[in-house]
């Protein structure tokens, strides 16, 4: 969210602020974007596991930051529930609030994300199955060739910025291929999920722009189908009404998209600017799949993720959390937490696979969605490296500028140099549609 446009357009309400909230710090403003990293240690430091915080318009909430709290919390709906109808804030703030479009608004509301209990159950079943009906080696094959592609769009120039031109562009091609969105689309939808994080122009803006391609991805979906997310999940029996199906249509892509678009560039990041991962990456010290999966401890792409409710009033980590209020998982901040991170023990956590990038629990991200996930970004950062061997920045690192929103971390460009390679990036030709 970019918090000068954001405050400017707020209009008159008046938002309840608890005393506990009074002095809390900000997410989205200028040192947060700045670097989000050292304002988790600086809320740790004052408040421990769970810090009172503000959302635009100073909107409270709870940012849980430890890791042992993060479990508790994402592992017991019944205290700490997804459906945001429950927030004791609901009827106060009105549709044009900016961030909406990430908690529940519009047209989303009928997502499964927001659903609980039976109803979640049943519908995570059916789109975990929709998932498992993908091939797994064509989806592969087709993410080569769509990095082999957008690759060589830029190859000969000996220049590119890779947010616009790979790290945005590859997920949505792939998601695309996964759940059946035709490429007419992909430009719109990508400007579109960026407004709607809070990323780059008017967020309900954003919304609208995705809703309407959805509603018609959804009904395209009813009326044939095919070996795609979106048919799957239309004749699936579930009986998914046409608002239900143009929901999750949109939470799968986005939820995909975002995430991934994050952890290519942050990677890329990582790769050009410390040590440690150039020589995981580049050096073949690891596998890019391990070295990928650190990145997810080093810098997720989800920093926080919104959210849960508390059920009744209940103490989490001896802070009183009042029934209604909003809890912000602080998924980035919990992979700072001694707990997960042993000071002076770095090696120890090479192995660990218990980050928590992906959430955890009945809500957290579907286990066929992490493993395609990282199909699209560790398949993503190989071609990369195959093709383009010398990428080096092009730009002094510390230029380098995070984007304006406070859910996911990711960088508004990444400018690189590289040789032109000699020959073709695509060995299979140029149609991405075999
Ligand atoms: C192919 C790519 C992906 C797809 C299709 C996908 C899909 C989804 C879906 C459908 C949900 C909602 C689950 C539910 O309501 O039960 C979800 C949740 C989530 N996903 Fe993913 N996802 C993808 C990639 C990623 C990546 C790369 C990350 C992070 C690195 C990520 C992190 C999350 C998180 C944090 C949640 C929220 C869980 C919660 O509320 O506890 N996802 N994802």
């Amino acid at each position: 969210m970019s918090a000068p446009d954001t405050e400017a357009e707020r209009p008159e309400v008046s938002i309840p602020l608890p005393e506990t909230h009074r002095d809390a710090m900000r997410l989205g403003d200028e040192g947060y974007r700045r670097d989000s990293p050292a304002l988790f240690a600086e809320l740790r430091r004052r408040h421990g596991p769970v810090a009172p915080v503000l959302l635009a318009w100073d909107v409270p909430a709870w940012l849980v930051m430890g890791y042992s709290e993060l479990l508790q919390v994402t592992s017991d709906p019944d205290l700490f529930a997804r459906s945001f109808r429950r927030w004791n804030l609901f009827d106060d703030l009105p549709p044009e609030w900016p961030m909406w479009p990430l908690i529940g608004g519009g047209f989303a509301s009928e997502a499964m994300l927001y659903t609980e209990g039976e109803e979640h159950r049943r519908r995570s079943v059916v789109f975990a199955e929709a998932l498992s009906r993908i091939d797994q080696w064509e989806f592969e094959e087709f993410c080569q060739r769509a990095s082999h592609r957008l690759i060589e769009e830029f190859a000969q120039d000996g220049e590119a910025e890779l947010i616009s031109a790979y790290a945005q562009r590859l997920p949505v091609l792939a998601l695309g291929w996964m759940v059946g969105v035709p490429e007419e689309y992909h430009d719109d939808l990508v400007t579109g999920f960026l407004q709607l994080m809070g990323a780059g122009g008017d967020p309900i803006e954003g919304m609208a722009r995705v809703g309407a391609i959805c509603d018609r991805l959804a009904e395209r979906a009813m009326k044939e189908s095919g070996p795609y997310v979106a048919s799957h999940l239309a004749h699936s029996g579930l009986g998914l009404t046409h608002e239900q199906l143009s929901a999750d249509i949109f939470i799968t892509i986005i939820a995909g998209h975002q995430t991934c678009a994050g952890w290519i560039g942050n990677t890329i990041r990582l790769m050009l600017t410390d040590q440690t991962h150039t020589n995981a990456l580049t050096r073949g010290r690891r596998s890019v799949t391990e070295a990928a999966r650190e990145v997810l401890k080093d810098d997720t792409p989800t920093q926080v993720f919104a959210g849960r409710w508390a059920v009744r009033t209940t103490q989490l980590a001896g802070t009183t959390v009042q029934g209604g209020d909003m809890v912000l998982l602080g998924l980035a901040a919990s992979h700072q937490d001694p707990l997960f991170r042993p000071p002076g023990r770095p090696g120890e956590r090479h192995h660990s696979r218990a980050y928590l990038s992906f959430s955890h629990g009945p809500h957290g991200c579907p286990h066929m969605a992490r493993a395609m996930a990282e199909i699209i970004t560790v398949g993503g950062i190989e071609s990369l490296l195959t093709h383009l061997p010398d990428l080096h920045l092009a730009v002094p690192a510390d230029r380098l500028r995070w984007q304006p929103q406070v859910l996911i971390r990711a960088l508004e460009t990444l400018p690189v140099t590289f040789t032109p390679p000699t020959i073709s990036t695509d060995p299979l030709g140029d149609s991405l549609w075999l």
